[in-house]
């Protein structure tokens, strides 16, 4: 009888050696290598028919008839708008995201609301009981006949009653629970989630219909499994939040059909989550107007712009040495930007404590918010607020120069979005665009320029 081949697989970066090692040479993670069989000798059978035996030619690309991808949209704008448009048909979409964040939950919600549109949906849980899918359907309102629930692990069965029930959209939750028979390597491991992905991708792509896998993630934060399950499917998507609040945020971080600026963002209620459609006005929500030491910035979360209130409160110092307290920016920036106030602006900073909060517990780490920074400092220094509808943008130079920051366009749009008039933002960032007609963007030069328009004497 031939000897099975087996080879040692990362299970972290899906590195491959024929060989066990402790340390694995790909990502240097510790005993991460696992034994599985060779992947070569499980090939060959598919479970599902596709029609892979056709041979493709080459085409003009001129020649190729160019059409939009038909999409389905769900009831939750948010959820259309990180996809792009919509769920794309015949497409493979990956969502990771913490144990509890809430995965099953949003998913169960956007496949109630295919099924209320009359599109069949198959929800296959490989974690929970039919029972408890029900349970949480039952919490969140849910009665829809066409939303069928199936609990099953094996990918074989699955593709039968996909072919039975037909349906337009299907969800599995969770990719690493699934196996195939063929793979002898345990479900999770990076042979099967590879195997089981390829084979859900064929599926998809054959019969058009669109998939949605969970993904787990490992404490880094990225989704558990080798890299390479995110190149084989079309999107992926990552949910997240913050463990003390209800907010949960939908980002896209690949996404074949669509931009990846987009995030959702919704709050976690208990019938289910609610989409917010504007994040800024929640960051922006208990701001305080006309007050001293107060400005907003928009600054890019990921790759989308948020609002958000920058506070400073600068007050004599007692005795000894002055304090610099900072939270939700990095510590080392508030000296240097009192250093540069000092200097160039003439604001004697240097027998003052200073304080600087980001409203609303958000941790910014971009330099494009100095400017909003040191405008705070300033404008608490002299107690004079500054206009509650002026936004702030700009990275401050060591010789008090306002330099240029990425994405103007986009943020400039969101603070025309919330109602606010006027964008102070540097002068090198006006080429090339033109702003909305409802906003007025002022470019500056220095620090200086920033204080004489923003902050009254
Ligand atoms: N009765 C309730 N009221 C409010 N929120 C609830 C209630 N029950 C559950 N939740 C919320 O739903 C979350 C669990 O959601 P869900 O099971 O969809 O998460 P998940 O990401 O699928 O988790 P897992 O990784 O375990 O599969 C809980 O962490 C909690 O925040
Ligand atoms: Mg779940």
């Amino acid at each position: 009888m031939a000897k099975r081949k087996t080879k040692f697989v990362c299970q972290e970066c899906g590195y491959e050696s024929a060989k066990w090692m402790g340390k694995c040479p790909g990502c240097h993670s510790w005993n991460t290598l696992i034994e599985e069989t060779e992947a070569s000798t499980v090939r060959g059978k598919h479970i599902f028919n596709g029609s892979s035996k056709t041979i493709s030619k080459p085409e003009s690309i001129t020649a190729i008839e160019s059409q939009e991808e038909p999409r389905i949209t769900t009831s939750m704008q948010e959820v259309n708008r990180v996809l792009g448009g919509g769920i794309v048909l015949g497409s493979l979409v990956l969502i990771g995201g913490d144990p509890g964040i809430g995965k099953s939950t949003l998913l169960l919600q956007i496949s109630s609301q295919l099924a209320k549109k009359e599109l069949p949906v198959l929800y296959v849980s490989g974690e929970e009981s039919t029972r408890q899918t029900k349970l949480r359907a039952d919490r969140l309102g849910i009665k829809t006949d066409l939303l069928y629930v199936l609990s099953e692990t094996n990918l074989f069965d699955i593709g039968r009653q996909i072919e039975t029930i037909k349906p337009a959209f299907v969800v599995i939750d969770s990719i690493q629970t699934i196996f195939k028979e063929e793979v002898t390597s345990a479900p999770g491991s990076v042979s099967q989630v590879r195997e089981c992905t390829g084979e859900l991708m064929r599926l998809a792509k054959t019969n058009n219909i669109p998939i949605f896998i969970v993904g787990h993630v490992t404490k880094e934060g990225a989704i558990a499994g080798p890299r390479m399950l995110e190149h084989m499917v079309d999107a992926v998507l990552y949910f997240e939040g913050e463990r003390h609040h209800t907010y949960r945020i939908l980002r896209g971080v690949k996404n074949r059909f669509g931009s990846t600026n987009e995030m959702g963002i919704f709050e976690m209620k208990e019938e289910g989550l609610r989409e917010v459609m504007n994040p800024s006005e929640i960051f922006l929500e208990e701001r305080s107007h006309g007050t001293a030491g107060s400005t907003v910035v928009a600054s890019m979360e990921g790759t989308r712009p948020v609002l958000v209130e920058i506070q400073a409160l600068i007050s004599p110092t007692s005795f000894g040495n002055p304090r610099r307290m900072a939270t939700g920016v990095d510590h080392n920036r508030v000296p240097l930007l009192m250093a540069v106030l000092e200097k160039r602006v003439g604001l004697m900073l240097q027998n003052q404590d200073a304080y600087i909060k980001v409203a609303g517990g958000v941790k910014l780490d971009e330099p494009a918010i100095d400017l909003a920074i040191a405008v705070s400092i300033a404008s608490s220094f002299r107690n004079r607020p500054t206009k509650p509808d002026d936004i702030f943008i700009g990275e401050v130079g060591l010789t008090g120069e306002i330099r240029r920051v990425s994405r103007i366009e986009q943020r400039v749009q969101e603070a025309a979005k919330l109602g606010f008039k006027r964008v102070i933002c540097p002068k090198n960032n006006l080429d090339g665009w033109t702003p909305p007609s409802d906003i007025e963007v002022v470019g500056i030069d220095t620090v200086q320029d920033a204080l004489n328009i923003g902050v009254e004497h």
